[in-house]
C-alpha cells in the first residue's frame, strides 16, 4: 500500500449489554479485565466511525457526534496503537464517530465506539485480515469492546494467565430475544466505568467476593444460553447485575449508579416476571435499565416501563450482528 496518501476506513458497530459483567481490571495488565463476561449485541443502536491516517503528520483528533472531543482522545489513541505499531504508521490519525443513542450514559457507547474504531482503523491500514489484532485494538480502547465485534450472544473468556478470546455463542437468529432500554437520565453518568471499577477494586470489601463468584456465573450462563433456558439465564443475569452494583456500592466513596426511576423499573420488571411474563433486567454503570424478554411480551414490557415515572424514553429492538465495514 502506498504511504503517500491519506488512508481511510469506516465501520459500524452495535453496543452490547453484559448479562455476566466484568467490573475490575487485572492490576498492571493495561486494560485487561480481571474476569470474563457474556453479553448480548444490541442491533437497534449503533455507532459509525471513520478513521483516517495521514502520513504527512499533524495532530491526532477525535470528533464525537459532530463535536471535537479531547476527553476520549487518549482512549482512541490506545485503541489505534496496536494497529499503528503493526503497520509502522507514524502519521496522524483523525476519527469521526457518531452514535444514534445517548453517549456516555451507561448504554455501552465505549464498547460500540471502540469496536467501530478498531475495525475502521484496521481497514484504513489494510489489517482487517487479522481479527486477533482487531480484537486487541478494541480491548486496548475498552474492556467490553471486543464483544461488540461479534453478534448475538457473545462470550469473552480470560484464563488465569490473562490469555483471552472472544466469540459468538449463538447468532441473533438462533435465539431471537428482544431488548428494551428504559432511559431514565439523558446526560452523561457521574463516574465513568473505568474509574468506577478501579475504585471498587481498590476500596470495596465486597470486590473479592464479586471476583470469586464470576467464573461459576459465566459457566452457568454459557450453559443456559446453549440450552436456551430463559428462566435460568434470567436468574443468573439479575443476580450477577445486583452483585456488581453491591460491590460498587461498597466502594469508598460509594458508587450508586441507580436513580429512583432505575429502582422503580426493576420492581416493574419483577412484577411482570411474577405474573409469568418472560422478562428480566440488567443495569450497567449508569441509571438506564435494560429488560431482556421473549418477543411475545415485547409490547407489554415497553408499555410497563414507559409508564414508570422518570422514564424519559423507551428504546427496543432485536439483537444484532458484529461490527462490519461500511463505505465512508
Ligand atoms: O469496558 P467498559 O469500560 O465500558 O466497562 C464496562 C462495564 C460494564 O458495562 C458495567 C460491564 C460490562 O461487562 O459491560
Amino acid at each position: 500500500m502506498s504511504r503517500e496518501h491519506v488512508m481511510q476506513g469506516s465501520a459500524i458497530a452495535h453496543p452490547n449489554v453484559a448479562l455476566v459483567k466484568y467490573w475490575g481490571k487485572r492490576p498492571a495488565r493495561g486494560n485487561l479485565p480481571a474476569m470474563g463476561s457474556l453479553s448480548l449485541t444490541l442491533g437497534f443502536l449503533s455507532t459509525r466511525t471513520t478513521v483516517r491516517f495521514d502520513p504527512a503528520g499533524g495532530q491526532d483528533a477525535l470528533t464525537l457526534n459532530g463535536r471535537r472531543n479531547s476527553r476520549d482522545l487518549k482512549r482512541m489513541q490506545d485503541c489505534l496503537a496496536p494497529l499503528r505499531r503493526r503497520a509502522g504508521e507514524s502519521g496522524s490519525a483523525t476519527a469521526e464517530s457518531r452514535n444514534d443513542f445517548p453517549t456516555g450514559a451507561g448504554l455501552a457507547s465505549s464498547a460500540s465506539g471502540m469496536a467501530a474504531m478498531a475495525l475502521a482503523g484496521a481497514s484504513a491500514l489494510g489489517l482487517t485480515e487479522d481479527p486477533a489484532l482487531v480484537g486487541r485494538a478494541a480491548m486496548a480502547g475498552s474492556g467490553s469492546a471486543p464483544r461488540s465485534l461479534h453478534g448475538g450472544f457473545v462470550l469473552l473468556s480470560i484464563d488465569p494467565e490473562g490469555n483471552w478470546s472472544c466469540a459468538s455463542l449463538l447468532s441473533p437468529e438462533e435465539w431471537p430475544l428482544k431488548v428494551v432500554v428504559a432511559v431514565t437520565q439523558a446526560g452523561p453518568k457521574q463516574t465513568d466505568s473505568r474509574s468506577g471499577m478501579e475504585l471498587t477494586r481498590r476500596t470495596s470489601p465486597f470486590y473479592k467476593a464479586w471476583l470469586a463468584s464470576q467464573s461459576a456465573d459465566l459457566e452457568d450462563a454459557r450453559r443456559a444460553v446453549a440450552q436456551r433456558d430463559f428462566g435460568r439465564l434470567a436468574e443468573l443475569s439479575e443476580g450477577n447485575c445486583l452483585r456488581m452494583h453491591a460491590a460498587a456500592m461498597g466502594a469508598s466513596p460509594p458508587l450508586v449508579y441507580f436513580n429512583g426511576a432505575t429502582v422503580e423499573c426493576l420492581h416493574r420488571i419483577k412484577t411482570l416476571a411474577h405474573d409469568n411474563r418472560p422478562v428480566f433486567f440488567t443495569v450497567d454503570a449508569g441509571p438506564q435499565v435494560k429488560a431482556v424478554c421473549l418477543p411475545d411480551v415485547l409490547d407489554e414490557v415497553c408499555d410497563a416501563l414507559g409508564q414508570v415515572s422518570g422514564v424519559r424514553q423507551v428504546l427496543s429492538g432485536d439483537l444484532g450482528g458484529g461490527a462490519r465495514l461500511i463505505t465512508g
